[in-house]
């Protein structure tokens, strides 16, 4: 049988992965859709029509990834894809905010990411593919979102070294890595201070970034940055110190 796991199904990118795998690829048997809210991964069911199975669980826990590691050893399936959607981020300063906010964060975007994949490995195989939602926040320092920007820049380390290690077993491994999208994320990272008037500029869509990351995969590629404006600025963090640019961005 196989599957495809998908954390954060219930909203943005996770949830437009689902649906764009589910029209590319008919030889997906069933839909593991993961995220909190049930009812929102009800209805993505519903429209998928096909095979879903519905795990409403907190991945900040490890008790959580544990229940879905039992499911794994009593279904044995091939795994063909894992997204690993689930993340979130708040703009603000470090300390700003209660050390269990900073923690959640590192829980959700870091522990349970790693521990995910972990599990799903030995039920991977040629063929296979992982995609890892990083952000082009990974490629530098980001003043007043530091914690976020410095997990991203753990998913995509990590994610680049699999991507090496798991290309003798001829599993494909892409870090996603968006400038802003327009989803609800910016729910809860604008608790209390707005995005940077210049970064709304570069304001994608998630369908478009999925779409993107997807072709990007079966180009064999282990980044995927959408936009001209991502790439350029990528290009930026690579040849200008880190410390011009933290200036720049502090302009805010
Ligand atoms: N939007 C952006 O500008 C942007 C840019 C670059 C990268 N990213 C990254 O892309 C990924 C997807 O973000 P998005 O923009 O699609 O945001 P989103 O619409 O807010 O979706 C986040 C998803 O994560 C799930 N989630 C949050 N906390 C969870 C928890 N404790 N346990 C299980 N699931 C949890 C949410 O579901 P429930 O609330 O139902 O649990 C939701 O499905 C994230 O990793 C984010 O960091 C976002």
């Amino acid at each position: 049988m196989n599957i495809a796991v998908i954390t954060g199904a219930s909203s943005g990118m996770g949830l437009q992965f689902a649906l764009k795998l589910n029209s590319l690829d008919k030889d997906i048997d069933e839909f593991w859709l993961i995220a909190r809210r049930k009812k929102r991964l009800e209805i993505l069911s519903r429209k998928l029509g096909s095979k879903t199975r519905i795990f409403a669980l907190d991945l900040e826990k490890t008790a959580s990834i544990e229940e879905l590691q039992k499911d794994l050893k009593n279904n044995n399936p091939k795994i063909k894809y894992l997204v690993n959607a689930a993340g979130f981020g708040i703009i603000g300063d470090v300390g700003e905010y209660d050390m269990r906010i900073e923690a959640e964060m590192l829980d959700l975007n870091v522990r349970g990411v790693t521990l995910l994949t972990n599990i799903c490995l030995k039920y991977m195989s040629e063929g296979s593919s992982i995609f890892m939602l990083a952000s082009a926040a990974a490629f530098m320092p980001q003043p007043g979102f530091a914690v976020y920007a410095a997990s991203k820049a753990y998913v995509l380390s990590y994610s680049r070294a699999l991507s090496n290690e798991l290309k003798k077993r001829k599993i494909n491994v892409i870090a996603v890595c968006p400038g802003p999208v327009s989803t609800e994320f910016f729910k809860k990272a604008e608790k209390k201070h707005s995005m940077a008037f210049y970064k709304k500029i570069f304001m994608a869509d998630a369908r478009a970034v999925v779409s993107r990351a997807i072709s990007d995969s079966l180009l064999r590629r282990s980044v995927s940055v959408y936009g001209f404006g991502m790439n350029i600025f990528r290009f930026c963090t690579k040849l200008m110190p880190h410390g011009f640019l933290m200036k720049i961005i502090k302009l805010k």
